[in-house]
């Protein structure tokens, strides 16, 4: 529906998030074997996001919320995605270095617990997914680019074309990727470009972002001298990101943990891995049962609601 745009158009997005949520929520009781009165909470993205988007997701939460008498929970995005490596296994333990790379975010974030981040780096500019993205536009591969880059450079040869490791030598955590972007279309602008060449370009503009998130999250590690390191976002689906971030990483001690590739891209299972960890606060009474964060345990709480199209996930605290 996006492709023919080269982006995702928000009045497009929201308008098929209203066709698609109900259908999409029968669905998923029937397959699960679960009926809406077995739900303890429903978790929704409350932001950040487009807002259109955001309103259906949260209003349909806190309409059967609301109906069921249970809580309502909106989570932030990236902590859904921040979290998603406990449902790997092995999982991490806290505290831990967060690599978040997705199509609008680039971050390196200190974990110590549910809600406690403290943000290391960021991009300055364009997100790595976004670099992604734009690049295979450039290349006429259409969206959404990551994984098209990926199996483009599979078939190249990363050097032959040189692009910059923008920031690379910055000495702090931070991150740029407009410029190899721009270096790309420098490479590409008035040339016909072969199949080959494609290849080769695809292979070093990966490269090249690798090289850059790799070589920051080991700075990352090191200079918050903890040693797990997990990776979430979509861009952690990349298999080079992975081996190069695995290999130099048990080079340097340190651990490394991704989510299952299925729950690298957006999906509703971190949502609701997020949503519990927060009702829950991870307490449990003597039997050993999750007992509800007190936060929670008041029924029939307020189901007025609010999205948050610009979050910050340091604003976030502990459940
Ligand atoms: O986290 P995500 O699903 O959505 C958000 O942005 O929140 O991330 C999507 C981004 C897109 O930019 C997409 O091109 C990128 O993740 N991506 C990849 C790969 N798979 C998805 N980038 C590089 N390599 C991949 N294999
Ligand atoms: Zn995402």
């Amino acid at each position: 529906m996006h492709a023919d745009y080269g982006g995702v158009v928000p009045e497009l997005a929201s308008r098929d998030h209203i066709r698609r949520v109900l259908p999409l929520t029968r669905e998923l009781l029937a397959t699960s074997g679960t009926t809406l009165n077995d739900l303890t909470a429903i978790a929704y993205t409350q932001g950040p996001g487009l807002a259109g988007a955001l309103l259906v997701g949260a209003s349909i939460a806190h309409g059967l919320a609301y109906a069921l008498d249970i809580p309502a929970i909106g989570i932030h995005h990236l902590e859904g995605h921040l979290l998603s490596p406990l449902l790997a296994s092995p999982a991490p333990a806290f505290p831990f270095v967060a690599l978040l790379v997705s199509g609008g975010h680039t971050q390196l974030m200190q974990v110590a617990d549910v809600g406690a981040y403290v943000l290391l780096g960021e991009t300055v500019d364009d997100a790595a997914g976004e670099a992604f993205d734009k690049t295979a536009q450039l290349l006429g591969l259409g969206y959404p680019g990551g994984p098209k880059i990926a199996a483009l450079a599979e078939l190249g040869t990363p050097g032959r074309v040189k692009l910059p490791r923008p920031m690379l030598g910055s000495g702090n955590l931070n991150f740029s990727f407009s410029g190899l972007k721009t270096a790309v279309l420098t490479a590409v602008r008035g040339k016909t470009l072969s199949d080959a060449d494609k290849a080769d370009l695809a292979a070093e503009f990966q490269a090249a972002a690798v090289d850059v998130l790799v070589a920051k999250s080991l700075a990352a590690l090191e200079e918050t001298s903890l040693n797990q390191l997990v990776v979430a976002g979509g861009v952690g689906a990349n298999r080079l990101l992975r081996e190069r971030l695995t290999t130099q990483a048990t080079q340097q001690g340190c651990h490394v943990f991704y989510p299952p590739l299925d729950l690298c891209t957006d999906n509703g299972a971190m949502i609701a891995l997020a949503g519990a960890l927060r009702l829950t606060s991870g307490v449990r009474d003597a039997s050993g049962t999750l007992r509800l964060s007190s936060r929670f345990n008041t029924r029939s709480s307020s189901h007025a609601f609010t999205v948050r199209p610009r979050w910050d996930l340091e604003e976030l605290r502990p459940a």
